[in-house]
């Protein structure tokens, strides 16, 4: 019996595939890098939700921008209440607020996730939100309602490469606690609520925050070998390295390192993470010499997200405004096969006295 379901196939799913030892995802019939910075996330959204999602054939820019707006009020009056949550507290709070009744729960569901995102982000700080323009592209509407400043361009093509690549990535813990909710009828926003509530937790969606505290205690380039060596002495783990699937380089890490790479110049870190991350792969093969530990996505997650400006509190936030839209799909996907994902568990504690 496996113990913890790491090997279990658990459900079928037309979706996403991971395949850690050759480094490599496909969302929807495409590999990762024939989608994230070359599609919008709307489009990918209509990619991913084909053949699932009835509407999923209009215009997928202006469905989601209608969708934007339509939970912005359903959302602003309760902006008050964000007021000493953390963001992702206020997002919960926020998501779990929608009524289940609505028709079109699909695009409701990730239109609400961006909207709340953002205005989550804001409460923390004590900030109004910012409404929705329904007219522009998802991933640039939620920077400028999470920074109540505009964004350009390239900015938002940052944000649009960060949302597809983070659309799916197979059962992740999140992914499937949205289908064992799902798979009871319960319906798609309380699976994207379950979803949110297991990305929560350190151990799934937290990692991007401490990239950044280790780069700030590396400081300088020329501080990075020592400082990662004495680490490494020290039984540390550098943080963005390594992952429990990928044995070679997260996929991943590339997209999102070139969608920095294209922000490099500005007043961010870029520039200085790429050095570290070079001296980062020396240190680990010559601690752990063969053990193939590489770059993972949270790495270039953190370096991207920071150089658009978002606080550390808005990572997880913007990592369930993309993830939204698969949670929804294997929901959709779960709910039709009509059965209640129930596993069994093996009894290991004391067992009634026999009577005499
Ligand atoms: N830094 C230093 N050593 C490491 C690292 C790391 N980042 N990752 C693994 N190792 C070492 C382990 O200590 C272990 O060494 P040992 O056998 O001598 O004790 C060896 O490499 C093998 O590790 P695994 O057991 O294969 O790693 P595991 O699958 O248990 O852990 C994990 C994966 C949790 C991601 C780990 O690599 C880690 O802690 N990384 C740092 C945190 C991080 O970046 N998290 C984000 C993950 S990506 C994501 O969630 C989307």
């Amino acid at each position: 019996m496996t113990i913890g379901l790491d090997d279990v196939v658990a459900a079928e799913t037309a979706l996403s595939h991971v395949d850690g030892e050759a480094g490599r995802l496909i969302i929807a019939g495409h590999d990762l890098e024939e989608l994230a910075g070359r599609v919008a996330f709307e489009d990918a959204v209509a990619m991913l939700w084909s053949g699932l999602v009835p509407n999923a054939g209009g215009d997928p820019r202006a469905l989601l921008g209608r969708a934007r707006a339509r939970a912005y009020a359903h959302l602003a009056p309760l902006a008050p209440r964000l007021s000493g949550l953390t963001a992702v507290e206020g997002m919960r709070l926020l998501l779990a607020s929608l009524p289940d009744a609505e028709e079109d729960h699909p695009a409701l569901a990730v239109g609400a996730a961006g909207v709340a995102a953002s205005m989550a982000v804001r409460g923390s700080r004590g900030l109004a939100p910012v409404a929705p323009d329904p007219a522009a592209h998802h991933a640039a509407d939620i920077l400028r309602m999470m920074r109540g400043a505009p964004v350009d361009a390239g900015e938002a093509k940052g944000l649009d490469t960060y949302l597809v690549t983070v659309i799916d990535h197979g059962l992740n813990a999140s992914t499937f606690t949205a289908r064992v909710v799902a798979s009871t009828q319960a319906g798609i926003l309380s699976s994207v609520v379950a979803g949110l509530c297991a990305l929560k937790g350190p151990l799934h969606g937290g990692a991007p925050g401490p990239v950044l505290d280790m780069l700030d205690a590396i400081g300088t380039v020329e501080n990075a070998d020592a400082w990662l060596d004495d680490a490494m002495a020290r039984g540390e783990r550098l943080m963005g390295f390594g992952h429990r699937i990928y044995r070679v380089r997260d996929p991943r890490a590339d997209v999102l390192k070139a969608a920095a790479g294209r922000l490099k110049g500005k007043d961010n870190r870029i520039a200085f993470a790429e050095a570290v991350e070079a001296v980062a792969l020396k240190v680990l093969e010559r601690r752990k010499p063969g053990r193939r530990l590489d770059t993972n996505m949270e790495f270039y997650t953190a370096i991207l997200l920071d150089a658009l400006g978002v606080p550390r509190e808005g990572f997880t936030p913007l990592f369930a405004a993309g993830r939204t839209a698969g949670w929804v799909a294997h929901a959709i996907e779960q709910t039709r096969t009509g059965r209640i994902i129930r596993p069994q568990s093996r009894y290991v504690g004391t067992w009634p006295a026999e009577a005499a």
